[in-house]
């Protein structure tokens, strides 16, 4: 059943640090270095959650979309039954800001878009 409140705008947990079922099946985990050195490339795998999500028709995961910062970077379409919400990316940073983020937003076709941070350093 669709949950017409999880489609205004982007989940996010209301507590971090304790994290509902839904939360745990919605929310992409970012797997990344803390550190990556400017110009070099660096692998981002993302799953979604940290419970696997179903990949059912009716019910799945449509896309998982990566930023870095506010910016675009990569977009992955999913199909359910053949494919699994654990996707992998490589970005390289330009090194022209110390810190930044990766920052990725997934669609659920039944609860919505869903966003996860995280910081990254970067060395020169
Ligand atoms: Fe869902």
């Amino acid at each position: 059943m669709t949950e017409k409140h999880l489609f205004c705008g982007n989940n996010k947990p209301a507590d971090p640090a304790n994290l509902t079922e839904a939360e745990k099946k919605h929310m992409p985990v970012i797997d990344c270095p803390d550190t990556v050195k400017a110009g070099e490339p660096f692998r981002v795998n993302i799953k979604v959650g940290e419970i696997p999500h179903v990949m059912q028709e009716g019910h799945s995961i449509q896309w998982i979309e990566v930023y870095s910062g506010e910016n675009f970077k990569a977009r992955i379409d999913l199909t359910p039954v053949t494919t699994a919400a654990d996707v992998s990316v490589t970005l390289i940073k330009s090194g022209k800001h110390p810190t930044s983020s990766i920052r990725v937003i997934e669609r659920c076709n039944l609860h919505g878009q869903w966003e996860a941070v995280k910081p990254i350093n970067i060395s020169q």
